[in-house]
């Protein structure tokens, strides 16, 4: 099996390469210089992650950039336009130009704030990936959706901006706390479910050999997420089709973080949210049952929720209809036909969206 993976994403406004190599770190210097020929450097990351990696990082880049350093509060809750101001206050008063990197080192949460702060500063300067969750690493550090949450609802600001490169070193996942690296593993199962019904039928053991951290399936694992992800934002990078794929299990799922005020992490919450998809979807007479119980059962293997939701459901159909995948008073969703293929169905009427979140209550 190789130990290292190049994926190439060929998007506007300029393509660039995914790179899946455990170790690869140690050269992140040479790597952001084959990028940029800028001076400077600009590091984002957050408060837990600095202290695993950001003196190994800025040490790799200084051989080759003054690097400038920013480092946010933690978490999603975090994940807002005070972070955002943070960001320009520790670099517009340094003297970059509109060709100095930003660089986002960590999870999803600092990957989208980086973005976006890199598509407005200066009215958008390259940003380069180095994402360190799971999660970040098969989804969102690909892509160029970027963005902060609003009280209104999650992501509800935000700018397609593609970064210039994703260098992923999955080695780091050998710190990410267990939780996290559960969440990551809903986009995953996500990904197979809407694009990959063969790779399905392999992830009872593919999840099985992630949580003990075995580094050769976790760097095969991540290829393949990039692999599913880089076609889908090819096909349609702006989401006015296909794209929307990608959003499975997320109406649902960016409901359940809002009105439980993030308790749940991403993926928890998508994990849910692609249970009450599923169960929508067998109800509408799409999904057979045998397939709504496979993916139920490997949402259960991976340790992420089924059940047991314990949020009111009022509160949850209302702030559905804040979520931007709601189109007007339509209810809009991505459910999976069978297990590899995802349908969009418009005017799904709001009782069965409501008896697919009470089901979740459930065990
Ligand atoms: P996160 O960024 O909050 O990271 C999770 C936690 O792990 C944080 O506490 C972080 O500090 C810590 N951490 C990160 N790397 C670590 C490491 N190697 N070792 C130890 N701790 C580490 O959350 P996430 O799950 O990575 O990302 C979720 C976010 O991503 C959400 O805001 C979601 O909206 C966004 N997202 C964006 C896209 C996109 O296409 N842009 C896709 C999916 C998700
Ligand atoms: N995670 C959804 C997307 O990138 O479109």
């Amino acid at each position: 099996m190789p130990k290292s993976h190049l994926i190439n994403v060929n998007v506007a406004p300029a393509a660039y390469d995914v790179v899946v190599e455990p170790g690869i770190l140690a050269q992140l210097g040479e790597r952001a210089r084959q990028l940029s020929s800028a001076d400077k450097i600009c590091v984002v990351t957050d408060t837990n992650v600095a202290p695993r990696y950001l003196a190994r990082v800025a040490s790799a880049l200084q051989s080759h950039f003054e690097v400038l350093t920013c480092t946010l509060p933690a978490g999603e809750n975090h994940k807002t336009l005070a972070a955002i101001a943070q960001i320009y206050d520790a670099f517009l008063p340094r003297g970059i130009d509109r060709n100095t990197p930003l660089l986002a080192l960590g999870g999803g949460v600092i990957g989208d704030m980086t973005g976006f702060a890199a598509a407005t500063i200066l009215r958008g300067v390259p940003f380069i990936q180095v994402p360190t969750t799971l999660l970040a690493m098969v989804d969102a550090s690909v892509g160029g959706k970027t963005g902060i949450d609003h009280p209104c609802g999650k992501n509800l600001i935000g700018a397609f901006h593609q970064p210039i490169g994703v260098i992923i070193d999955p080695e780091v996942l050998l710190t990410l706390p267990r939780r996290e690296l559960v969440g990551g593993l809903a986009e995953c199962i996500k990904h197979d479910i809407i694009r990959d019904a063969e790779h399905f039928a392999a992830l009872p053991r593919l999840i099985a050999d992630s949580l003990k951290c075995h580094l050769d399936t976790l760097v095969a694992l991540v290829a393949h997420n990039v692999a599913i992800k880089a076609r889908v934002v090819e096909a349609d990078p702006f989401e006015k089709g296909e794209r929307a794929h990608l959003n499975f299990g997320h109406t649902f799922g960016h409901t359940i973080e809002k009105v439980s005020q993030y308790q749940y992490s991403h993926g928890e919450a998508v994990a849910l949210g692609m249970i009450a998809a599923a169960r929508l979807s067998n109800r509408l007479g799409l999904l057979p049952q045998n397939e709504l119980r496979a993916i139920e059962e490997v949402i259960a293997l991976a340790g992420l929720p089924r059940g047991g939701l314990d949020l009111d459901v009022d509160a949850c159909m209302q702030a559905m209809v804040y979520d931007k995948k709601v189109s007007g008073r339509k209810m809009r969703f991505v459910l999976p036909e069978r297990i590899g293929k995802a349908v969009i169905l418009d005017n799904v009427l709001p009782e069965h969206v409501r008896d697919a979140m009470i089901s979740l209550k459930g065990q």
